[in-house]
């Protein structure tokens, strides 16, 4: 009945075998449990659906957590649940090795390429850190050690880990040539022009001393290190971003990863990233390598590379813990972030003798601080409908004060993690952040549990419309399938509206709510039948909220199409994959006629490169009566005319309004027409206009734009200007 391989267990330190039998003895059974048939035993029987789908899903999860983290640099959850979906699968890959699904398999260690970059190979390839958070488990690291080296005690090198975005930075004969991030460990992106406007790093490795002696440069090495941003120019650009109406970045991580992966070099260097080095990749020759890390980091410093500041060379593990502790009681004071503490065997020639596995170093270990909890009492639990019918749990606080800020909700998932927490009403619980932005419940102090108290259940019915919910065999979430539900309505009304994707300003969450319980909208293309008479008296619509809401919708128009593709909120489609279908199918026609060999194509041959999974699921949507009538409805109102804006029309950088009716015109060929020549169209003639189209019945702006010495041209004027005779 045991299915997990021998070499699973032989792997695991003694103290988690048991633990780890149990916790695979209770998923085959809690698998088991949600298919019928034989008991799952993986040689020469078949997985049952449950596990194959699980196993699936994990894979897209994970994939799409790792995209978040390491390539938009924007995780949605805490380190320790996306560890506990590692697990999770590993367990059940480990039971059932040959499952192949549609899912892209799970990488070791993520890859944060974005394909904008060249792609730089690394001559030794940049691998991972394996972690631990107990001294139990830095202890097992340590024997692990000192039983390969034969030795008693082992020379230790500690230092801070710091939390940006690791670097690779090439000298050849001491010059910089180039500066990679990554990648997939093997390869990564060419940043080199992003690194050089930061001016971190000298053109030429200088030949300076330590000891009194010269150092020596090497005839090539890659020297890593990590590129990181202060907790003051965090606060510094958020300020300047929340000034701008911008979003702010969540972490100073994700703004150093974000800044690194900028398109233009200037834009980099207005922002202050710093460096820090500390280890290396490939040396040439071997032989002039230093013997240990204390001797590195003299030579780094000598080169005139910024260093580890205080790292501390100890000896044995117990002293290896004091210094950790150092750390971690110096962190509150350190002017940027760092999230742990790194240990590492300090004589290179023991490096070598130890290796490294297939992800991370043998001679060395990550030490991840416990991030920031706030304890409070849970008052109870709501649910919310998303735009794909999920319904999530919702946890309402008692409000705490927590990384300043006052946090009274929190996400729970799904009904398996409120099973896993058995979170009753009236617990107090632990609030984490989830990569810093969405607060979560880590867990619950069981000590202070209220006597009485009782496990609650997941409702039956839909909170906002009462339509039953479903929850698929061996899936967390439970869905409203009533595609009319309103929740659900407002949920897509809002995210069509979204900034990334039609950006209508004036339609956030509670107006999308009034408009569909309020003004009859039940689809995205109804937004376009609005006229003054629905919306005023809606509640918090009077008539100017009313004109500019319409206006804005009547602008909206001319979003570009692969915006309208990513706010059609279809399955599986997100705003990169909303490039890739906006790409092949490039107007609504082409949508409602895409087929598979195209969804499914590889890119470079002018498919989307999509699975067959999502090309079927893609298709269903779009064969659904509903659906098509949608894209037709909204093809009459004139959305998705526009393809890219060129950078080179007769229009390009200029910001134009249109006021009044435009004889010849319908309001939404002329918006399509503007942006199709590069112009940027707004609603209301402010300083940044630079044209203002009139026609017949012009309104306010027309004022506004002569007060403002604003241009003023006719529609006569624009045809000349637009449309070759
Ligand atoms: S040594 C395997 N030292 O942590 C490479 N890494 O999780 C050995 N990091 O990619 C890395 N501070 O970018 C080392 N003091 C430090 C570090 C550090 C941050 C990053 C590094 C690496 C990641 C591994």
């Amino acid at each position: 009945m045991m299915f997990a391989p021998p070499d699973f267990f032989r792997r695991l330190p003694p103290c988690c075998r048991l633990p780890s039998l149990l916790l695979i003895l209770l998923a085959t059974f809690a698998v088991h449990n949600v298919a019928a048939g034989p008991p799952p035993l993986s040689d020469g029987h078949e997985a049952p659906p449950a596990v194959i789908e699980r196993i699936d899903e994990l894979r897209r999860e994970i994939a799409r957590h790792d995209d978040l983290y390491f390539r938009l640099a924007e995780p949605e959850i805490t380190d320790a649940e996306y560890d506990a979906l590692k697990a999770e699968l590993r367990r059940l890959e480990a039971a059932w090795p040959d499952i192949v699904t549609d899912a892209p398999p799970v990488a070791e260690i993520g890859d944060d390429r974005t394909g904008f970059f060249p792609t730089h190979r690394h001559a030794a390839p940049m691998l991972s850190l394996d972690k631990v958070t107990t001294g139990a488990e830095l202890a097992a690291f340590d024997r692990r050690v000192r039983r390969a080296l034969g030795r008693d005690a082992v020379d230790y090198w500690v230092e801070p880990k710091f939390d940006g975005i690791a670097v690779s930075l090439t000298f050849e004969e001491g010059r910089f040539t180039r500066a990679a991030t990554r990648g997939n460990g093997e390869e990564g992106d060419d940043i080199t022009a992003n690194v050089r406007a930061l001016e971190v790093v000298p053109h030429k490795l200088r030949r300076g001393t330590a000891d009194g002696r010269p150092v020596p440069v090497p005839d090539f090495i890659e020297i890593r290190g990590e590129l990181f941003v202060s907790f003051k120019e965090f606060d510094h650009l958020n300020a300047a971003r929340a000034a701008e109406g911008e979003r702010p970045f969540a972490n100073p991580r994700n703004l150093a990863a974000g800044t690194m992966k900028l398109r233009d070099p200037a834009d980099v260097a207005v922002r202050r990233v710093e460096l820090v080095c500390f280890g290396w990749g490939g040396f040439v020759p071997e032989a002039a390598r230093p013997s240990d890390l204390q001797g590195f980091h003299e030579w780094l410093a000598a080169w005139g590379l910024p260093v580890v500041e205080a790292p501390e060379a100890v000896q044995g593990v117990e002293a290896a813990k004091a210094a950790i502790r150092r750390i971690g009681e110096s962190r509150e004071a350190l002017p940027f972030p760092i999230d742990g503490a790194v240990v590492k065997v300090a004589a290179v020639e023991d490096a070598d003798a130890l290796g490294w596995s297939t992800s991370a170093p043998r001679w060395a270990i990550a030490w991840k601080f416990a991030p920031p909890r706030a304890a409070t009492l849970l008052r109870g639990v709501t649910f919310q409908v998303g735009r794909t019918g999920a319904v999530t749990p919702v946890a309402e606080l008692e409000p705490v004060a927590f990384e300043g800020a006052t946090v009274s909700r929190a996400s729970l998932h799904n009904a398996d993690e409120i099973a896993r927490l058995d979170l009753r009403i009236g617990d107090t619980v632990y609030v984490e952040k989830a990569g810093d932005i969405i607060p979560v419940i880590a867990g619950v102090d069981l000590t202070a549990r209220p006597d009485g108290s009782e496990p609650f259940a997941f409702p039956e019915a839909c909170p906002s419309c009462g339509y039953p919910l479903s929850r698929a065999p061996g899936h967390a979430v439970h869905y409203c399938e009533n595609r009319q539900c309103p929740d659900r309505l407002a949920r897509r009304i809002e995210h069509f509206a979204s900034s990334g994707a039609l950006s209508i300003r004036g339609i956030g969450p509670r107006t999308a709510e009034a408009l569909v319980r309020e003004a009859g909208v039940a689809s995205v293309a109804d937004l376009y039948r609005l006229d003054a008479e629905a919306l005023v008296g809606v509640p918090g619509i009077g008539e100017r909220t009313a004109a500019d809401l319409l206006a804005a919708i009547d602008a909206s128009r001319a979003a570009r199409w692969d915006r309208v593709v990513y706010g059609l909120g279809l399955p599986g489609i997100g705003a990169r994959r909303a490039q890739s279908l906006a790409a092949v199918a490039g107007d609504i026609d082409a949508l409602l006629t895409v087929d598979a060999p195209l969804l499914t194509g590889a890119v470079d041959e002018g498919g989307a490169g999509f699975s067959a999974a999502l090309a079927r699921q893609l298709l269903d949507e779009l064969e659904r009566p509903e659906t098509r009538r949608l894209l037709l409805t909204l093809k009459d109102a004139g959305v998705g005319a526009v393809a890219q804006p060129p950078r080179d029309g007769p229009l390009a950088g200029e910001v134009v309004v249109v006021t009044g009716r435009l004889a010849g015109w319908t309001r939404a060929e002329v918006l399509a027409l503007l942006v199709n020549a590069g112009a940027e169209v707004r609603t209301r003639v402010t300083r940044e206009t630079t044209l203002l189209v009139a026609g017949e019945r012009p309104g306010s702006n027309l004022d506004r734009a002569r007060s403002l010495g604003v241009p003023v041209i006719d529609g006569a004027e624009l045809r000349r200007l637009l449309v070759a005779e």
